[in-house]
Parts: structure tokens; sequence; C-alpha cells
């Protein structure tokens, strides 16, 4: 059984709080895992040029190239991404896009398979979690469980947020703020969050041992998937 874990954040190992909650994850599911960092990669959106209808291969030649055989070989996937303007950073986005290969003719490649979703926010990291499900949705995948919490925004280390009228710092704790270690957020303070990142990482690893049946996971998925189109038709 392997996993595959994908962290979209851009931001140093250190600093990243997707980082971290994504490796919290994968460790606690007893799987074999491999952890992919999205940090310094090139990866384009998807172009619509449909080079990838008759073989399910994007044709675009940059860093997705070499992860789509890992997407393709995984059980399942612990995918995180920072909340970027309520929504998905760029460069998570791009990635998910680019699965778009996978769905042409009889392509089930990923379907039934199984994910955790998580999103971190300098205020909320529920957003891009909601979104990463939305995708995995696309691909009729299961999110099993979502996990957000809170990271350090870049304002309470860009030097300025002491003073910054638009900055996190000054929003959150008011004019006159003074940064101190403890003031700056973090998802290894947030005990509730670990926990639920290592709950998540455990069910998704029960399900994956007790060999779900991904033809039943499928139905569900597509059932769920047309009930949407309904709804936003
Ligand atoms: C361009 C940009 C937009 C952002 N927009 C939001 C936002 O809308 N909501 C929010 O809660 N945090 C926002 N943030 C803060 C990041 O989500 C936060 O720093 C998070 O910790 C980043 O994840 P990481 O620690 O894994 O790098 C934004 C950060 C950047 C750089």
């Amino acid at each position: 059984m392997k996993i595959l874990g994908i962290s979209g954040s851009t931001r140093k190992d250190e600093q990243s709080g997707t980082l971290t909650l994504v490796r919290t994850v994968l460790e606690a599911t007893g799987c074999e895992y491999e952890l992919v960092s999205l940090r310094g990669k090139t990866i384009g959106g998807c172009v619509a040029c449909l080079g990838c209808v008759k073989t399910n291969v994007c044709v675009l030649d940059d860093d997705l190239k070499p992860l789509r055989e890992k997407i393709d070989a995984a059980d399942a996937y612990v995918i995180g991404a920072p909340n970027f303007y309520t929504g998905l950073n760029g460069v998570t986005h791009a990635f998910l896009e680019r699965w778009y290969q996978f769905r042409h003719r009889t392509g089930n490649a990923l379907w039934g398979k199984l994910a955790v979703a998580v999103g971190v926010g300098g205020g909320a990291g529920r957003p891009p979690a909601d979104e990463i499900e939305k995708f995995m949705l696309y691909s009729f995948v299961e999110t099993v469980a979502k996990v957000s919490g809170q990271g350090a925004a870049s304002c309470f280390t860009c030097g300025y947020g002491e003073t910054c009228q638009v900055g996190v710092p000054v929003m959150l704790f008011g004019e006159g703020v003074k940064i101190t270690e403890d003031l700056v957020p973090g998802v290894t303070k947030q005990p509730n969050v670990l926990k639920a990142a290592r709950e998540a990482g455990k069910e998704l690893g029960a399900r994956l041992r007790e060999g779900h049946d991904r033809a039943e996971v499928t139905r569900r998925m597509q059932q769920i998937m047309m009930r949407m189109f309904k709804e936003s038709s």
C-alpha cells in the first residue's frame, strides 16, 4: 500500500504548516509513503489542448511529467495546500488541473482511490481543503478526512508586520502589536489540529488495510458528482 503525499506550499520546509500537517497525516497511516513538495517546481495549469485525449498522458513538458507515474501508482493521496485568497495557491491548483489527463474515455486509473485533504491558512485553512476534496471528487476519489489549521502568515516575518496597515498582525491584534515568538501562529502550537491530522492518517491507513472496495467507492463518488452537477445547473 503506497500513499503519495503532496505539499503545495512554496515556502521553506521549516516555515510551512502545510508540509508539517501532510507529513503528520502520512506518518500516522502506518503505510509506505512518499512525500513530494511542490516548492521550486514549475507546473503550469491545464491549457485544454486535448493532447491527452487518446493516451491519457499530458503532453506538456514541465515538472508535472515525472509526477504522473507517482499519481498513477499510488493507492491513496494526502494532499495539502495553503490558503491563497480563500482558495488554493496557484501551483496546487495547476497540479490538480493537470489530473485532467486521467479523465478521458476509459480512463479509470484513479477511480475509487482514497485521499486526505489538508489546508493551512493565515486565518482559515478550510477553503483549500474543501477545494482539494472537490478536485478528488472529479476523479471519483473519496476524501476520507479533511484537516485544517492556522499557519504563520508571512506578515509575521516580513519585517514590517508591527506597522503594516494591511498585515495580519495588526489585523489580528490591533495597532501597536509587538511580534513575539508566542504570538506567531503555527500548526505545531495547535494540539487539536495535530490530533485531527493523526486521526485522519489512522483512518486512511485503516481503510487501506481493510482493502476498501474501489468499485463501491467509485459508485458513491459518481452519485455525489451527479447530485452536484444537478444542483449547480
Ligand atoms: C498571496 C497570498 C495570499 C494569501 N491569502 C490568504 C487568505 O485569503 N486567507 C488566509 O487565511 N491566509 C492567506 N494567506 C496566508 C497563508 O495561507 C499562510 O501564510 C499559510 O501559513 C501558508 O501555508 P504554509 O505555512 O504551508 O506555507 C495568503 C498568503 C499569500 C502569500
